[in-house]
């Protein structure tokens, strides 16, 4: 029987509203005017699916890059509507006869590969590119069984920490996972124990920096949120002050920054660098890099094009390595870290699903003191509320 449920859409119609409003210019759209509660039917339940309700999802930057459509128009080219949210935690109500790895009242967090190829590395991302996907910004999702992990209850995380992490965390893992992986290509463990590794600020920097913090390297975070570093100060992870640098407007700026990585590292240098954001960014990683570095990417939130000189890359061997999301297994694995390594800083608001807008343009204008949480509802089940 099949069940309808409020959850969140962007049109293209929506987005193209706001961009009318503010004369064409992305820097003044507000994302709250263009994502908006909805109406949603629920598929009927297949053998192996699941049907779960939402308690906490985490906002994820691919959701401002579908309202600005400053990637690509995402709701536009599927068809003019998405409902979006990849990164959700939720209990299970109901399973499919076929469904033999959860029952109801299980705790779950979901996985965004949404289409994995020979290698079970992601085609497609779940609610946003993977067509008809149907996305988690909602009170109720039917899901198949194969997106979804138990939720570690006993990792020692709040219910709000573990809503952080389904989506970021295994990004960072399969980053980290092959940035070092490259690394060791080159320089074995026998040559080098000891790696310095540095991050530019945002949630998946900062779990790549947790994972390099835990096997022992030298780890640096190179924000502008003087919240967020001294939430890593905590874990032993160095915070550089990106504002100081004036985001890298100039060259003197990135050799300033140079210089300053130089001191910390007592000349080392930055032997992996996780970058997220491209823009005047990429430029100042390039700039840290060691010989035999490794230069790891799986955003573009500053810009999708960048520029090199080849040459002194190759005289340095640095490597620019480019990722998208984990494997399905990658994402278990993942998960097994939750609290062990993994320890996310969250926002202090936790906002209510009503005002999920509000929380994307908040994120929009990088205004958060960690990564964004909406509460979908509050009525929590009893296994969560000693967590929260
Ligand atoms: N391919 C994938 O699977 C995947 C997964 C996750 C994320 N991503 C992409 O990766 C990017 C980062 O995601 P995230 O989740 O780590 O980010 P996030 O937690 O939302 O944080 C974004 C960060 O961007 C930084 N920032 C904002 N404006 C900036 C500017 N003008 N110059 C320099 N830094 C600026 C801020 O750092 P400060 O602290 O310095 O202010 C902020 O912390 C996004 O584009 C996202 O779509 C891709």
């Amino acid at each position: 029987m099949s069940r309808t449920v409020r959850a969140y859409a962007i049109t293209a119609e929506a987005v193209a509203r706001e961009k009318d409003r503010v004369g064409g210019d992305v820097d003044k759209m507000d994302v709250a005017n263009v994502i908006a509660l909805d109406k949603l039917e629920l598929r009927d339940m297949g053998p192996k699916d699941v049907h779960v309700r939402m308690l906490a999802v985490s906002g994820e930057h691919n959701v401002d890059h579908a309202a600005l459509a400053d990637t690509i128009n995402i709701a536009d080219a599927r068809g003019g509507r998405i409902y979006p949210g990849n990164s959700a935690l939720g209990e299970v109500i109901d399973v499919g006869e076929r469904v033999d790895k959860f029952k109801a009242g299980d705790i779950v967090v979901t996985h965004c590969n949404g289409d994995p190829d020979q290698f079970g590395f992601p085609l497609r991302i779940w609610a946003y590119d993977q067509p008809e996907s149907i996305g988690w910004y909602a009170e109720e999702a039917v899901v198949g069984d194969w997106q979804l992990i138990r939720a570690p209850l006993d990792s020692g995380l709040t219910l709000w920490e573990m809503a952080a992490l389904p989506l970021r965390a295994p990004t960072a893992y399969h980053m980290w996972r092959r940035a070092l992986g490259i690394y060791r290509l080159k320089v074995p463990r026998e040559k080098q124990a000891v790696l310095n590794v540095l991050g530019f600020g945002g949630g998946v920097s900062e779990l790549f920096l947790m994972l390099a913090k835990d096997e022992g390297h030298n780890a640096f975070f190179c924000s502008g949120s003087p919240d967020r570093r001294a939430a890593l100060d905590k874990l032993g992870i160095v915070g550089i002050d990106q504002k100081k640098y004036n985001r890298f407007a100039t060259k003197d700026d990135v050799n300033a920054f140079r210089k300053e990585v130089r001191d910390l590292t007592n000349g080392g240098d930055a032997h992996i660098v996780c970058d997220m954001l491209r823009g005047p960014v990429f430029p100042a990683g390039l700039a840290v890099a060691a010989r035999q570095g490794v230069n790891t990417s799986a955003g573009w939130q500053l810009s999708q094009v960048v520029e090199y000189n080849s040459t002194v890359m190759s005289v340095k061997q640095v490597t620019l390595d480019h990722t998208h999301y984990e494997t399905i297994e990658g994402c278990h694995a993942a998960t097994e870290l939750y609290g062990r390594v993994f320890k996310p800083t969250v926002h202090k608001e936790i906002y209510p699903f009503e005002d999920l807008g509000r929380c994307f343009e908040e994120m929009h204008q990088n205004i958060q003191t960690g990564i964004p949480i909406i509460r979908i509802t509050d009525d929590l089940p009893d296994s969560v509320k000693g967590i929260i």
